[in-house]
């Protein structure tokens, strides 16, 4: 037998389509873009994540020398959240990236599939979906309600 799984997601092609509070988040993920320390790939993410109280938190990928060491936007964003708020739960997560120079023509980033893991057991650990959104930074956004559209068959603690 034959079944197809089918993924619904919100295209955005301008920064004014998204609310107030998405566009502070596309800002705060730009800003910690910034700062991401990538001199190996030259690949510069940022990530920002919404709390259930409104606050915001942000980091950006870590590389390393020895490359595997290092570390993308997200987890290393979640990872941070995790540790000093494990009790919040977690709203939104907006990821920004492009290369360091001469990102306008990339489309949007979505997370690896390390990534789509981790944000996966948040969700599950807070029995609550994440919105997830994913953008260039030419105001080029996608949206998806869950990070379980992204990772169908996904494995979580379920299975254990
Ligand atoms: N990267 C992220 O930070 N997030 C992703 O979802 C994709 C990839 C980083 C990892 C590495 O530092 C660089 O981008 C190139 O892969």
């Amino acid at each position: 037998m034959e079944k197809n799984i089918e993924i619904r997601y919100q295209q955005f092609k301008d920064r004014n389509e998204l609310s107030e509070i998405e566009q502070k988040l596309f800002e705060e993920a730009k800003k910690a873009r910034k700062n991401a320390y990538a001199p190996y790939s030259e690949f510069y993410v940022g990530c920002a994540v919404l709390l259930e109280n409104e606050e915001i938190f942000s980091g950006n990928n870590q590389e390393n020398a020895a490359f595997p060491s290092g570390l993308c936007a997200e987890r290393t964003t979640l990872f941070w959240v995790g540790a000093n708020f494990p009790d919040k739960k977690i709203k939104k997560i907006f990821i920004v990236g492009g290369p360091k120079e001469s990102a306008e023509n990339n489309p949007p980033i979505p997370p690896c599939g390390a990534c789509r893991q981790s944000i996966i057991e948040y969700e599950t650990k807070q029995n609550e979906n994440i919105e997830l959104y994913f953008a260039n930074l030419n105001d080029d956004v996608i949206k998806v309600s869950s990070i379980k559209d992204l990772l169908p068959f996904y494995f979580d603690a379920t299975f254990l």
